[in-house]
């Protein structure tokens, strides 16, 4: 049987995810959404382009949730996304109406589904997803982390004029204004960044990477960003079907990893194809473990309005 991702939302981050999954040649794809007639549509305009593409690779547009059985990826799009002005917590509301419906088709449909999540606010979102779908906690995980760190790597690229693939870092923590970049653990070509740029220059690179999904929102005036959260979906695809046991941040359920029980947030795993098959607790500095307790408490907050 071939390999099949199941995407739940055919918006902008669910068809751009689709066209990255079928071109890549990795599995099919099934592109679900309440508005059938949309996810029909792209999907058609997605097999036109697959001669030229040159891929074997097929795709189902649907509304009808019997279509997802034996996924071995079910990614949950679907979801409102913010307008200019709006915080990511503001979506909470609807947001978790969505999120709980397309859980209980996962689990009625395609239990033993790996599920990645992306729907805003993402760690609440994720939580709310583990618990409904009710599998074990390394088949269920939020995408941000990945997208996050690689903002700011783009920034820091910008600012010191290097390859983007000098730069080593981690973003964790919350998908939100209290992400927190690990500076101790950072590199540019081996060398600690904070012997490399100034620190107000740093805090001012933080500053816009926690302020870039905002920046984009208010550009585009509306939706939000859609071709970085897309590659960064892919990644974690690409690590489970490919099993590659990489290290990637995503947003996990902790059962007392760094300090912190019943949450999901954003830490480094290692994905594979079980999904999460380690939880990786980096040695941070105090500074980074406090911001970190703080970025926690945020999402807690959020969690008790579920
Ligand atoms: P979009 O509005 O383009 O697409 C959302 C789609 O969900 C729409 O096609 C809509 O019809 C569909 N939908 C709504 N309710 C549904 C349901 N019950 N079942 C199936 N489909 C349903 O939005 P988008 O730009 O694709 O973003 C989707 C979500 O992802 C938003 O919540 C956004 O904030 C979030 N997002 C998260 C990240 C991240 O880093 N985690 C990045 C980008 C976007
Ligand atoms: C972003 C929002 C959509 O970071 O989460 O782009």
């Amino acid at each position: 049987m071939a390999l099949k991702v199941s995407i739940i939302g055919a918006g902008a981050v669910g068809a751009t995810l689709a066209q990255r999954v079928l071109e890549s040649g990795i599995a099919d794809v099934v592109l679900l959404d309440i508005a059938k007639n949309l996810a029909c549509g792209k999907s058609l305009d997605l097999m036109d382009a697959a001669p030229i593409a040159g891929h074997e690779r097929h795709i189902t547009g649907t509304d009808d949730y019997r279509d997802i059985k034996d996924s071995s990826i079910v990614v949950i799009t679907a979801g409102f996304t913010r307008k200019p002005g709006m915080a990511r917590e503001d979506l909470i509301a609807e947001n978790a109406r969505i999120v709980r419906a397309v859980a209980v088709n996962i689990k009625a449909y395609s239990p033993g589904a790996i599920t990645i999540v992306v729907t805003n606010p993402l760690d609440v979102m994720t939580y709310l997803a583990h618990k409904v779908i009710g599998s074990t906690r390394e088949k269920v995980f939020g995408m941000a982390g990945i997208l996050d760190g690689s903002r700011f790597i783009q920034l820091v690229s910008d600012e010191l004029k290097v390859s983007r693939s000098s730069i080593a870092t981690y973003m964790l923590g919350s998908h939100g204004d209290t992400m927190v970049p690990v500076l101790s653990q950072t590199r540019v070509s081996g060398k600690p960044i904070k012997e490399l740029i100034p620190e107000d220059r740093l805090d001012g690179i933080i500053k816009r990477t926690c302020g870039r999904g905002a920046e984009i929102v208010n550009l585009l005036g509306t939706g939000s960003a859609y071709y970085s959260p897309s590659i960064a979906i892919f990644k974690m695809i690409d690590a489970v079907l490919n099993d590659r046991r990489e290290a990637l941040v995503v947003s996990s359920y902790l059962e007392g990893e760094y300090g912190l029980r019943d949450i999901c947030i954003g830490v480094p795993c290692r994905i594979g194809k079980n999904g999460i098959e380690e939880i990786i607790e980096l040695n941070l500095s105090s500074e980074e473990r406090e911001s970190f307790r703080k970025s926690a408490q945020t999402i807690k907050s959020s969690i008790e309005l579920l």
